[in-house]
Order: structure tokens, then sequence, then C-alpha cells
């Protein structure tokens, strides 16, 4: 496989949750101009439009992919745009389209370009009802019953078969709930561990779409993109897996986080009303054993519940009194 220097980059959904962050790192670590962030309709940030190049592209338009990576030299792709969990069950075709249709389009053009490297999320979605839900292996059964899960285990295996029948380097972890200060989610299923943050600072009381009890792995950004960029970075020859990477940081039930919350903010209050949401779930792991991931490129995550909880309250905190922070 190529191993050339990495010298310019596509990012998909750079106006989603993760997609806007890394970007941001990205272009601090390649030069602004080298990334391209793109979009599907989403306004971007002034932050985003004014330190480097946007483009609105929607992947499920394979020519729209094309034209950004024949003018930009594209050589190394994050695909960040996809369709949620929760999204994907209200719509599942608009979810097939852009999660399989989207990423095939991307790595075709990938492969017709001879790119260097792509990343290609993939989510713990891919489980189902029937996987051990403590510590999930590596290699389990993957039988999920949601749209996004079933998305999410075909890009998996798409992606493998890029790297075994066209040497495409494609790589992937399977992201926990990521939870974040900058960008809000858009329709997950762990979108309330970020909501709660945002409620607790301006309303002190939030009604939460799961049960108290409910337990799911979850990861603060930094250390999401700490992971993504590591495993970017690492030596092709360690890399046993290529997509379907498990990455464990920490797991707590909504309980503990609203808990957490209220040792700083004492009169904040949760309540607990589960919608469908909370079906999915239920059928997601609780915790991961993420060896293969630290054996291969040294995964280690920083951030646990406690220390993520402060940081959180701190930039939401600072940017309520600036009264910049947009609550949904
Ligand atoms: N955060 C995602 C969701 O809830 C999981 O990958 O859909």
């Amino acid at each position: 496989m190529p191993q050339t220097r990495m010298k310019k980059i596509l990012v998909t959904g750079a106006v989603g949750q993760i997609g806007s962050e890394l970007t941001m790192l990205l272009r601090k670590k390649y030069g602004n101009e080298n990334v391209l962030a793109t979009g599907r309709k989403t306004k971007p940030s002034e932050e985003l439009l004014n330190s480097g190049p946007f483009e609105y592209i929607d992947i499920s338009k394979r020519e729209t992919i094309e034209k950004v990576v024949t003018d930009y030299d594209i050589d190394t792709m994050y695909n960040m745009a996809a369709i949620l969990s929760a999204v994907g069950e209200e719509k599942p075709l608009l979810c097939w389209d852009v999660n399989i249709n989207g990423l095939y389009n991307c790595l075709e053009v990938a492969r017709e370009h001879s790119m260097v490297r792509v990343f290609v999320p993939s989510s713990i979605a891919v489980f189902g009802p029937e996987t051990p839900r403590d510590n999930t292996p590596q290699e389990t059964i993957l039988r999920p019953k949601t749209m996004y899960g079933v998305t999410k285990v075909a890009g998996e295996l798409l992606g493998d078969y890029y790297v075994k029948r066209f040497n495409l380097d494609v790589r992937g972890l399977r992201y926990p709930g990521i939870i974040s200060s900058e960008t809000l989610p858009g329709g997950g299923t762990t979108d309330y561990a970020v909501e709660i943050f945002y409620k607790a600072i301006t309303e002190k009381k939030y009604t939460c779409f799961v049960r108290g009890d409910t337990v799911l792995p979850m990861m603060y950004m930094p250390d999401c993109l700490k992971g993504t960029l590591d495993l970017m970075d690492a030596d092709v020859l360690n890399l046993k897996h290529h997509c379907d990477f498990n990455i464990g940081s920490m797991s707590f039930s909504a309980e503990e986080l609203a808990t957490e919350i209220q040792k700083h903010i004492p009169e904040f209050t949760c309540e607990y009303r589960p919608d469908f949401r909370q079906a999915i779930a239920d059928s997601w792991p609780r915790s991961l054993d993420d060896r293969a991931a630290r054996k291969e490129w040294g995964w280690k995550p920083r951030y646990g519940l406690a220390e993520m909880t402060k940081d959180m309250l701190q930039k939401l905190q600072k940017r309520h009194e600036e009264g910049s922070l947009l609550v949904s």
C-alpha cells in the first residue's frame, strides 16, 4: 500500500458533531488549506468557513465527490457523513442511501484516485441483542436490529473488502456514544448524554429519553479525536484489523451521569421518560473489550466520567455566560 505523506484531505460530514471538531484538528495538523470540509445542507459555522475551504457535496451522488476530489487533488478521506440510529429508524431509506450508497461512492472514488488512506467510522450499533453486552468481544455476533446498525455492519465489511480486494488502505473504529461541547449530535440514541449537560446549564433540569439504569459505552471528544488520528497514523503493518476496532473509554448509567452533574450543580434534577430509543439502547453493549485496538495501534483513553463532566460543564458554562450557548 502507498505510504507517501498525506497532503490533501477531504472530510465529509464536516458540519456534524465529530466532523466539525475533526476538521479543525486536521487543519491545525496539516495546514488549513490542505483540509477540505464538506457538508450536505447544514450551514457551516463561521469558524469552519473562515479557517479553510468548504464545499457542499452529497455523498449519495458520486459525481459531487468526484468533482471536489479532482478539484482539490484529494489523497486522503475521512467519511464522517452518516445518518445516526434514531433518525435512521424514522427514515430507513435515507439511512441506507447515505450510509451505504454514499460509502460505496466514497470508496469507489478513493480507489479510482488511488488515495493513500480512507477513514470510515463504525459504531457500537453493529451489535445486537444476541451479542454479549459486557466487555463485548472484538469478534462476536453482529446482528443489529436498527437500519443504522445494518449499514454499519455492511460498511465494516465493505471497507475490509476494499482493503483485501483493491489494496486500498481503509480504517475504522466502532465509536461509542460521543460526548462533546462544540457541536450537538443529531439523531442518535446516545444524544441524551450530551443534551443533559446543555439542559443542566440552562434549565437545571432534564427529561431523559432512556431509563436511569441504562448503561452505554461513552467517550469524550478529545479521546475520540485522538483515537481517530492515532489509528490513521498507525503503521499498516501492525494492523490485523482494519475497519472494525472496538474502542472503550467509559461506561455509566444515565442516573450516574445525572449524579455526577449534581456534584457541580446541586439543584439539577433529571427525570426519565423512555421512548423508542430505549429499545435501541437495550440492544447495544454496556462495555467493550478493546484489547485489539490497544495492541495494534496503542489505543489508550484519557477521560473518565468525573474529568469529562467537569470539563463539559466548564466549557458550556463559559459559553452560556458569553450568551453563545445554542440549545436545540
Ligand atoms: N451515537 C450513535 C447513535 O446513537 C452511535 O453510534 O446513533
